[in-house]
C-alpha cells in the first residue's frame, strides 16, 4: 500500500492541477488527479456524468476514486473541489499531509468565469461561489495540514509556498 507524498484540496480553478504538476516535478514524484481517474474509468466527462446521472452519482464515483488513490498513489494527489464534502473522505484524510490551496471569491470569479465544463458554476457564478465557499471553507480547513493562499501569486510562487509550509525537501 502506498500513500501520497501530499494531497491537494481546494475549490475548482484554484490551480490544483498546475501546482500539483509543479510540486510533483520539484519532489521528483508522480502526479495524479481523481477527476481524471473518474473521466478515464467512465469514458465520459465530469459534466456528462453530472447531466446524465446527477451530482449524487458523481459524488459516489468520486468517493471511490479518492479512497482508491489515497491507498495506491505515492506522488502528489489532487482531489476534485467537492471531495471533502464526504465525511468518510475527510476522516481518511486525517492521516495525510494535506495542502489547502485557497483563493478569495473575486479571484475565483475572475479565474473560472462562466465555465460550462464546471457544472456547479453554470448560473450566476459570483453568487454560486459565495455560497459554495461558505459551505466548504471550514471543511477544507478541517482537513488541511497547511493552507496556502494563491491570490496574486504565480503557480511557481504557490508551489514554493506549499513546499515551505510543509518543510518538504526537494528530491
Ligand atoms: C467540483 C469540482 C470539480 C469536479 C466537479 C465538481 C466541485 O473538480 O470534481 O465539477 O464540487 O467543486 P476541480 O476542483 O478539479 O475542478
Amino acid at each position: 500500500m502506498s500513500r501520497p507524498v501530499l494531497v491537494l484540496v481546494g475549490p475548482m480553478g484554484v490551480g490544483k492541477s498546475t501546482v500539483g504538476a509543479l510540486l510533483a516535478e520539484r519532489l521528483d514524484s508522480g502526479y495524479r488527479d481523481t477527476d481524471e481517474d473518474i473521466v478515464t474509468a467512465e469514458g465520459r466527462t465530469i459534466a456528462e456524468i453530472f447531466v446524465e446521472e446527477g451530482e449524487d452519482a458523481f459524488r459516489a464515483l468520486e468517493k471511490a476514486a479518492v479512497h482508491r488513490a489515497l491507498g495506491a498513489h505515492d506522488g502528489v494527489l489532487a482531489l476534485g473541489g467537492g471531495a471533502i464534502l464526504d465525511a468518510d473522505t475527510r476522516a481518511l484524510l486525517a492521516g495525510h499531509r494535506v495542502v489547502y490551496l485557497s483563493m478569495d471569491v473575486e479571484e475565483a470569479v475572475k479565474r473560472t468565469g462562466l465555465n460550462a465544463a464546471r457544472p456547479l458554476l453554470a448560473v450566476n457564478p459570483r453568487k454560486q461561489w459565495r455560497e459554495l465557499m461558505e459551505a466548504r471553507r471550514h471543511l477544507y480547513e478541517s482537513v488541511a495540514t497547511a493552507v496556502v493562499a494563491t491570490d496574486g501569486r504565480t503557480p511557481e510562487e504557490v508551489t514554493q509556498a506549499a513546499l515551505d509550509a510543509l518543510e518538504l525537501k526537494e528530491a
